[in-house]
Order: structure tokens, then sequence, then C-alpha cells
């Protein structure tokens, strides 16, 4: 069954094919209105949620379908100890096709494996978000018309923003892409992201140095739910915050993303520049994910379709993953696995930390 858990599962020219239905689905809504009539989308959401959900169930209601599931983990059998992989089999006896977002790290891929519906994740813990990616590329598609040739800052907690790298990692397959990560050293990008970078990347701790140089700027919120220590999240919090002097240095025609939800990283006061694209970029999301929905289900047309289920390079039981936030650290009789990327080395294969 075709899922999406990781951008890199979608090929470019599937990217290309989501850009193009999600502008038409914007200039031709009427077209779509009744293409899931009789679907269900379960949102199973382990975590808090605004946009990603609700643009979720708005997406498959202006497809005609209709939408059910729960939006915390008390009001669900994971509050019994249910373990993904039941709660996942479960889900497909009632929908038709599932959006997840869990904390641990891996859940939605454990989902995937076990549903026997299309699973996409909506976030898992620091991990990943690939359908905030596909919002992102689609705002970015909008105002600049390509992905190639574009020079991208990545500012505030890059260790710990899930949608960060999952953008990093989409971006990489695009020609003369620079990125610029801005951020306090504590909360730099992760190694396995940095050595995956195929691009040419700068980082510093200055925003006011980097942003003459930007063509999208893409702000991030301090991850504060995934601090262990309170009073480094208090230390770092405000590391950045973005305000109206300091985009007098930016292009003109720069665009400012930030996934959202922002809690001090953007001066109230930048909302009515025009470069700022933040508010257009959660309605594209509803979007993007009403074209996704309809490639997956389509998909799940197709037997034995699966972008999962390739086991020769994976090892079960040489390795234990050391990630606390990993999956595998609770879900019940989950086989500890690992797979050998191309540089030789082994990773989980649910939250890719490195054996
Ligand atoms: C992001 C997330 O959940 O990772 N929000 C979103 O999905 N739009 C960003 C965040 O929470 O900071």
């Amino acid at each position: 069954m075709r899922s999406l858990i990781d951008i890199l599962d979608l090929t470019i020219e599937e990217i290309d094919e989501l850009m193009h239905v999600g502008c038409d689905i914007i200039n031709n809504p009427w077209k779509y209105s009744e293409m899931c009539r009789g679907k269900k989308l379960a949102t199973c959401f382990f975590e808090p949620s605004t946009r990603t959900r609700l643009s979720f169930e708005a997406a498959m209601l202006e497809l005609g379908g209709s939408v059910l599931g729960f939006s915390e983990a008390s009001t669900s059998s994971a509050a019994k100890g249910e373990s993904i992989a039941d709660t996942a089999r479960v889900m497909s006896c009632y929908a038709d096709i599932i959006a997840m977002r869990h904390p641990k790290e891996g859940a939605p891929y454990v989902a995937a494996r076990n549903a026997t519906v299309p699973v996409i994740n909506g976030g898992d813990g620091g991990h990943c978000h690939p359908t905030q990616t596909l919002t992102d590329l689609l705002t970015i598609y909008r105002e600049k018309g390509h992905f190639d040739n574009i020079t991208v800052g990545f500012c505030g907690d890059l260790k710990f923003g899930r949608t960060v790298h999952s953008l990093i990692h989409a971006l990489s397959r695009y020609e003369n892409v620079k990125v610029i990560l801005i951020s306090p050293e504590e909360l730099s990008i992760p190694q396995y992201i940095k050595q995956e970078i195929a691009f040419d990347y700068e980082e510093t701790t200055s925003l006011e140095d980097a942003m003459p140089k930007l063509d999208v700027l893409y702000m991030t919120r301090i991850q504060r739910e995934r601090f262990d220590s309170l009073e480094e999240y208090e230390r770092l919090k405000d590391s950045y915050i973005l305000t109206t002097d300091k985009l007098e240095s930016a292009k003109e025609d720069m665009c400012i993303l930030h996934p959202l939800p922002r809690v001090n990283e953007i001066s109230v006061a930048v909302d009515s520049d025009p470069r700022a694209k933040y508010f257009e970029q959660a309605l594209n999301g509803k979007y993007v994910r009403m074209a996704l929905i309809l490639k997956l289900l389509e998909e799940a047309k197709k037997p034995g379709n699966s972008a999962l289920e390739n086991d020769d390079k994976y090892i079960t039981g040489e390795h234990i993953c050391k990630n606390p936030r990993c999956i595998s650290s609770c879900e019940q009789e989950l086989p500890h696995t690992f797979k050998k990327t191309e540089s030789g080395a082994y990773r989980c294969v649910y939250c890719e930390t490195k054996a």
C-alpha cells in the first residue's frame, strides 16, 4: 500500500504533479468537489495540531468525502496502552485513508506497515513532516514559479524543527539551491541531515548577515515540547525575532514563510509586509493535501504498489536504537530494524538514528 511517510517517498515528477493539481484545484474547485464522495479520512492525532489536522479535514470535506478521528491521545485507546500497529489495523476498518501525527519518531511508519489503507505522516516527533513540505513547496512554487536557483534561509530551531528537516530533503533534489542555516549553536541541524545536504550550505548565528542574500526566509518556532530542560528552552526561546526594521536589508521579492504556530519569532507588524506569506502558506496546505489525498486513493486501487516493502537493505536484531524518542523505545514487540544507507552506515528505519 502506497503511503507518505517521508518526503523522499515522492519522486520529483510526483511532486511536480501535486503542485499542478494543487494549482488546478485553486483555479477550478468545482471540478474536485465530488471526487471523494463516499470516502472517509481518519485523522489520528496523538499530538496538538491546528493547521495540519484541520487542513486535512477541510481538504477531505472539499473533495466531497467525510472525516472521523481523534485529536488527542487521551481520547483514544492509546491512553489504555494500545500499540500503534493495532490502532492502525483497526482504523483501516473504518476509513479509506489515515493521517497520523505522533510524538514518537517513526510511529506513522509503523502504522503504514500495519494498515491496509494509505497512511500519511502528519509529523512524527522532531523527525519529519512531509505534508508541511508539500505546503511549503506549493507556496514557493506559487511565489517564485520554480525550486531551482534559489537561496533559502532557515532560521530558529533547526535541531527539533521537523518541517525544516523535510524541506531540506526536498530541496536537495533541485539544481543550484543554496541554504543558509541560521540558529544558535545548541539548535543547529542534526548531523544526519547535514551529511545528506547535497548542495551548497552556510551556517551562521546571524539573521542580519544572511538577510540580504535570501529569496525565501523560513522562520521557525523554538520547539519547547522537545527540550529536556525547560531552563535551556527559556534561555534560547527568543534567539530570533523578525521585525520590520530587520527586513530593510531583505530583497524586495523575498518571501517569508513559517509553518506556524508562531510564538514570538515574527513580530505582528511584519504581517502587513507584502513579503509575509505565512497565512497564504496555511491555505495552500489545504489545496496540496486535497491533491495528495486524491493521489494516494488512486494509488490504493493498484495492487501491490508499495513504497515500504523493499526489504533487502534491512537488518533486524543486530543493533538497538539509542534514541529515546524513537517508536522502537515503546511499541510492543517492535523489532529494532536498521537500513544500510548509501554511505554504508546503518540507520534506524523508524527515526534515522545511526546504529
Ligand atoms: C509545525 C509542526 O507541527 O511541526 N506546525 C505545523 O504543522 N504547521 C511547526 C511547529 O509546530 O512549530
